[in-house]
């Protein structure tokens, strides 16, 4: 299965370079699942129904949040009878939506997207690799599925890496979001899952993570509220990892980075 997951789309710069990006990249990479991280889509923060829509119009198969899925109250209803649409699944239990789908992929197979939320300098949720493992149970990677990505949305690299140990050979990818930086540890693990720390935002990177340099810098200086945060608005570079599995498994076979447009160096998968 070839898959692309995208990191975290950031205010119009981002989200509509994902939107322009996906059907481009989903022809020259073949891609059978997309996965696209919006939290911060709506100006930085959260996401709104109108925003998920187009993003799915645009060729996302899923969709993931994080700490910011709540922040426009109108993707509530919506996420309710939007199962593609994911939050964490280690929010407490009642929480509207759902951690994790299963989704069909062309050639009559199907995926399992999952997202957890770390809790290092993150907000205290349930444990993230219990939920994680009790969801995994009810799955056979490369039997009842034949892929399982997985979004581990966290600040910690220290947690993401364990995290993706716990689940070395028990799933096809977990890749990292929500430090909106691009990390260059994209790896097959000793067991066959495809991992990368983080897959970096979609925004424009002359920022300081996604919003306007200014605000966000005077806010270290002055330890004081300033002025509001609002996303930089230059060209966004379109970050995420491309990964190759092996259906008869459900492991990976390649992960390679994927930065394009904006100011970052840009990279695409041969072929
Ligand atoms: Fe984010
Ligand atoms: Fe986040």
């Amino acid at each position: 299965m070839r898959i692309l997951f995208v990191g975290d789309a950031v205010g119009r710069s981002g989200r509509e370079a994902v939107a322009a990006s996906l059907p481009k990249l989903r022809e020259a990479l073949r891609i059978d699942l997309a996965v696209v991280n919006a939290e911060n889509a709506s100006h930085g923060f959260g996401l709104a129904p109108d925003m998920a829509a187009a993003m799915f119009a645009a060729g996302a198969d899923v969709i993931t949040l994080g700490n910011h899925a709540w922040d426009r109250k109108e993707i509530i209803p919506y996420i309710a009878e939007n199962p593609r649409l994911l939050r964490p699944l280690n929010y407490p239990p009642g929480t509207p939506g759902a951690g994790s789908v299963v989704v069909e992929v062309p050639g009559g197979r199907r995926a399992l997207v999952l997202q957890a939320m770390g809790r290092l300098y993150m907000d205290a949720l349930d444990c993230p690799f219990r939920g994680t493992a009790q969801e995994l149970a009810k799955y056979r990677l490369g039997g009842t599925v034949a892929a399982i990505v997985v979004d581990f949305h966290a600040e910690a690299s220290s947690e993401k890496m364990a995290f993706g140990h716990s689940f070395d050979g028990q799933v096809s990818l977990v890749v990292g979001t929500h430090t909106h930086c691009p990390s260059a540890d994209h790896q097959i693990l000793p067991r066959g899952t495809a991992f990368q720390s983080d897959a970096g935002m979609s925004g424009d990177y002359d920022s300081v993570i996604g919003m306007a340099k200014d605000a966000a810098t005077m806010r270290f200086w002055r330890k004081m509220p300033g002025e509001r945060l609002a996303p930089a608005e230059g060209e966004a570079t379109v970050c995420g990892v491309f990964v190759e599995t092996d259906d008869a498994t459900g492991l990976a076979l390649r992960i390679e980075p994927v930065r394009v447009g904006g100011r970052l160096a840009q990279t695409m998968p041969a072929g």
